[in-house]
């Protein structure tokens, strides 16, 4: 029987371990990060992470890495596989490594691997101890775990707003409220998550690119919310729906003749039932979930901000200040929509990191 950690252990073999998973982070995804230490006499003797999707799992790279595993300890921040997947199963390595006893941090809830890793080490006489430094761990791969529990990606939202709290100038201008390294910040993002979603009203505004400027980066897809089809020919989204793959979510009834069109661009169209000329925000998130999304960074507009907050899709948020003063009753705030009433309602923001990022502050919060 494995041992389970009732209280918080914490071990600095899996505190590296950790370390090490999170250089993943954007590469490995649909899979989970993962790290992988291998100790002996208080040592580290090898170590190694999931660096792509489709690669070597972490402890196949630790493996590999040493000369002599043979009754050596393994910490590993997620139970290992047990099943053939894109790679054979790590619990096979492990047990033919003479590993002899394995420390993970929290079980795989993944159905082909929850128990049965630990079950297969045991039974090859391993001896297991799981949910050390679990907290950390579930907390590294919320998105995983989110995705593969509940059937829906991880949602962050990020909006960028003036010091008097408002996203664009009374004539919709945005570019650019925050400043340079921040929005370098933004782009660091974008190159970990799957897919950017955006309202058309911020795409008829700005007609941005929604691209990755860091160098060696990549893409995520782009996902447009536009019940009508309003999206123009002429846009960058258009212009760069061959090189970037994106998805137009549109309305069943929106014009076929505009629709053709917009298709013949390389945009894929996912054409949803409205309700009250509004996509079902959650839907459109269960079927990227679907395909595999398992973080999705919402970058407005004010009233899709609004609807992905009031129906508590959004797990996490992220706020750039500008200090700057713009004014006007008409210009656009970060969360539009009808609001609520008493402040008591009001949603709270928990765990608040604050940080400077170039001339602007950041804030990053958990709604509750
Ligand atoms: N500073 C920043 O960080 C930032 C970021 C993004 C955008 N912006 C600015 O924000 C402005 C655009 O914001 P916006 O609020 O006008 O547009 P938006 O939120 O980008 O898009 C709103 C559009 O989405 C439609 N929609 C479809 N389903 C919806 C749903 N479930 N919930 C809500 N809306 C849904 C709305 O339809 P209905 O019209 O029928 O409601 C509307 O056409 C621009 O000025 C842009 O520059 C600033």
């Amino acid at each position: 029987m494995a041992t389970r950690v009732k209280d918080q252990i914490t071990s600095q073999f899996m505190v590296r371990a950790l370390e090490l998973a999170i250089r993943g982070r954007g590469r490995v995804e649909p899979n989970p990060m993962v790290g992988c230490v291998i100790e002996r006499d208080g040592r580290i003797i090898a170590e190694g992470y999931h660096e792509k999707y489709g690669g070597p799992h972490a402890e196949e790279v630790a493996l590999s890495r040493c000369q002599d595993p043979g009754g050596a300890r393994m910490f590993i921040t997620l139970e290992p596989c047990s099943h053939t997947g894109k790679r054979p199963p790590c619990t096979k390595a492990v047990i033919d490594a003479g590993i002899t006893e394995v420390h993970i941090a929290t079980l795989d809830p993944f159905l082909m691997v929850s128990g049965r890793g630990v079950k297969e080490l045991e039974q090859a006489g391993i001896q297991c101890l799981v949910g050390v430094n679990a907290e950390d761990a579930k907390r590294l791969n919320a998105p995983y775990f989110k995705r593969v529990i509940r059937g829906m990606p991880y949602v962050t939202l990020k909006w960028a707003m003036t010091l008097d709290g408002k996203i664009a100038t009374r004539t919709g201008e945005s570019k650019w409220i925050s400043g340079e390294k921040a929005r370098e910040r933004v782009h660091v993002m974008r190159n970990r998550v799957d897919a950017v979603v955006v309202g058309i009203g911020t795409v008829l505004a700005d007609d941005p690119l929604l691209t990755c400027r860091v160098e060696g980066g990549r893409n995520p897809r782009r996902c447009i919310i536009d019940p009508l089809a309003q999206l123009s020919l002429d846009s960058h989204i258009v212009k760069t729906a061959k090189e970037v793959p994106t998805f137009l979510v549109v309305g069943k009834t929106a014009a076929a003749a505009r629709l053709d069109k917009l298709q013949e661009t390389g945009i894929t169209l996912l054409k949803m039932q409205l309700k009250d000329g509004h996509v079902d925000l959650e839907g459109l998130l269960r079927y990227l979930a679907q395909k595999e999304f398992t973080n999705v960074l919402v970058e407005g507009g004010g009233n899709i901000a609004a609807s992905m907050l009031t129906e508590k899709l959004v797990d996490k948020v992220v706020v750039f200040i500008a200090p700057k003063v713009v004014g006007g009753r008409d210009a656009i705030t970060p969360v539009e929509g009808e609001g609520i009433e008493k402040i008591a309602d009001a949603l709270e923001i928990d765990d608040l990191k604050i940080g400077i990022v170039g001339q602007d502050i950041m804030i990053e919060g958990f709604p509750r």
